[in-house]
This record gives C-alpha cells, sequence and structure tokens, in this order.
C-alpha cells in the first residue's frame, strides 16, 4: 500500500497495519516521537489528505485539533493514503 507525503513529495510502500510511526522511521521520515510513541505529546501528528487509517483511539483526541489529524504513533495503515505532516508543539 502507497504512504504518500504531500508536503515532501516522497511516496512510500507500507505494509498492512504498518503503524505509520514504524514507516516513518524505517524510511528516514522527520517525524518526531518526543513521548515516545505513548500517545502523551503530538509531535508525530499527521494530517490526512485522502484514504484511511485504523480507527481513532481515545488516547489520540486530546492532542488533535482538527478532524483530520491523527497521531503517528497510533494509527496503522490499512490502505493508501495521502498525509502530510502536522506536528504540534512538543
Ligand atoms: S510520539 Fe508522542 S504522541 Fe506520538
Amino acid at each position: 500500500m502507497k504512504v504518500r507525503f504531500e508536503d515532501l513529495g516522497r511516496t512510500f510502500e507500507g505494509q498492512p497495519d504498518q503503524l505509520l510511526l514504524e514507516l516513518c522511521l524505517d524510511h528516514g521520515v522527520d517525524m518526531e516521537a518526543a513521548c515516545g510513541g505513548f500517545a502523551a505529546c503530538n509531535t508525530c501528528r499527521v494530517r490526512v489528505i485522502e484514504g484511511e487509517l485504523t480507527p481513532l483511539d481515545p488516547v489520540e483526541q486530546p492532542f488533535l485539533d482538527r478532524a483530520d489529524q491523527r497521531l503517528g504513533c497510533q494509527a496503522r495503515l490499512i490502505g493508501d493514503v495521502r498525509l502530510r505532516l502536522d506536528p504540534g508543539e512538543a
């Protein structure tokens, strides 16, 4: 499945159920993870332009400002998706 970062102009091949943060780390994408991936910050935040990720986990909600945002350390791949990095303040 294809993961396109529109802000970076790059597309990567992801695996089903792969964590977005893991995909970024594997490909050298500069996704920060200030809390270590424990859904306790918003530095890993992305905005979904098109496509779907696994359903929103309630632990993400406090760190999201918009309905199209997700945390890269919680969202997993289920199909092709187009995104942009949208980190909050650490
Ligand atoms: S790395 Fe902190 S919420 Fe994802």
